[in-house]
């Protein structure tokens, strides 16, 4: 019998997923012999059918090629907005899976898109899940890819923050994106030779940062470098949201819940612009003009690093072979040389953050990088 694989790219876009749509279909149709289905913009497509025929043309050209040529949303099957109305869209989705024949749904994504499969897996489909996202922040693998194309962008930036910062004598902040994990501030502000790296993993003084900063001054270093993940948090936030989220999960009735989460809303409102308020700060603390670069969706945006393209064309391939073997309700998981298949079940529900003892964390700290704790 032949095979039928549906494959879908859901969350944000990221690096890699045409070369990893592109392993995947090309293995499964030459290798196996199976037919390809790639449904657009994620969940969304395969609620409203809405697919097209991946074949040796529509594969062809796509391995250097950013972004997916199947569209994806952040949607979810379970609470999809149709018209004006919040739904819950999971039995439509199970019957188009039937509807087209499907041995296995492959879903690209990200932890939420895994936690999505998941529930699919509950509902009796066959999934299997591929890791990516520039925040590094999938549990269970080693690496999703799109991070090393996104850390090459930053680092980059960051390279090119320096001559500009040095010439003019000024504080650069840089905010790096990476959701509530700091790998890519981390990475890119390690191998750019940031002067400070703020990551929510650690929570920051502004206060030190300052002295960090005025100590490079009276040395001579009359320009500073700040990467700032756009999940940093100040010590004094950090708390608060701590604080809450306890209070969010400890409480006892509806009213009680619905205040801490109106309250976490306040706490994360904050940090909207926070580096512009970190840049402002620093400029009054350490008498130094300060500016901001945010570096948005640039990071996530353009052709994949050659090291994508490999992981990516890896687990695809990795795919196929798998779904021959019928080993479903999986992630494909990148394990140091290896590819493993992780029961999605150990992957839902985790993140990835960096750990404090990282090797990362200690080489910055031991060439004298600040995190602000
Ligand atoms: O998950 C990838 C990511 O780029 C995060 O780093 C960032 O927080 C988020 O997506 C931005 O999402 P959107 O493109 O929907 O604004």
């Amino acid at each position: 019998m032949v095979k039928h694989i549906g494959i879908l790219t859901a969350g944000g876009d990221s690096p890699g997923l045409n070369a990893a749509i592109r392993g995947l279909g090309k293995a499964a149709i030459d290798g196996y012999g199976m037919r390809v289905i790639g449904y657009k913009d994620g969940f969304r497509g395969l609620m409203e059918n809405r697919f097209i025929r991946l074949d040796g043309f529509s594969l062809s050209g796509i391995l250097t090629v950013g972004g997916t040529i199947l569209g994806t949303s952040r949607d979810k099957p379970h609470k999809m907005t149709v018209g004006n109305k919040i739904l819950d869209m999971t039995d439509v989705i199970v019957e188009n899976y039937y509807k087209n024949h499907l041995d296995v749904l492959v879903c690209l994504g990200g932890g939420g898109t895994a936690k999505n499969a998941y529930r699919l897996a509950q509902k009796g489909l066959n999934v299997i899940t591929l890791p990516k996202t520039i925040d590094n922040d999938v549990a269970m693998t080693d690496i999703t890819f799109g991070f090393d194309t996104a850390l090459g962008i930053a680092t980059e930036a960051i390279d090119r923050l320096h001559s500009t910062a040095h010439s003019h004598h000024r504080i650069l902040v840089v905010e790096i994106m990476g959701h509530n994990a700091g790998w890519l501030a981390l990475g890119s502000g390690l191998a750019g030779g940031a002067d400070v790296i703020l990551i929510p993993e650690i929570p920051y003084d502004i206060g030190k940062i300052a002295q960090a900063i005025c100590r490079r001054s009276k040395s001579g270093k009359h320009f500073s470098i700040v990467a700032v993940s756009e999940g940093a948090m100040s010590v004094e936030n950090a708390a608060l949201l701590d604080h809450a989220q306890k209070r969010r999960k400890n409480a006892s009735n509806e009213e009680e819940s619905k205040s801490a989460q109106d309250e976490i809303k306040e706490i994360m409102a904050k940090q909207v612009n926070h580096s512009m308020e970190i840049a402002r700060n620093l400029e009054k603390l350490c008498k130094l003009e300060a500016r901001v670069t945010i570096l948005g969706h640039l990071q996530r945006g353009g052709a994949p690093s050659a090291a994508d393209r490999i992981l990516a064309t890896r687990l695809g391939t990795a795919c196929a072979s798998l779904v021959e073997k019928e080993v479903f309700g999986v992630m494909i998981a990148s394990d140091g040389d290896n590819i493993k298949p992780v029961p999605l079940e150990e992957v839902v529900g985790k993140i990835k953050l960096v750990p404090l003892d990282h090797q990362w964390v200690e080489s910055a700290r031991l060439v004298g990088t600040c995190f602000g704790d």
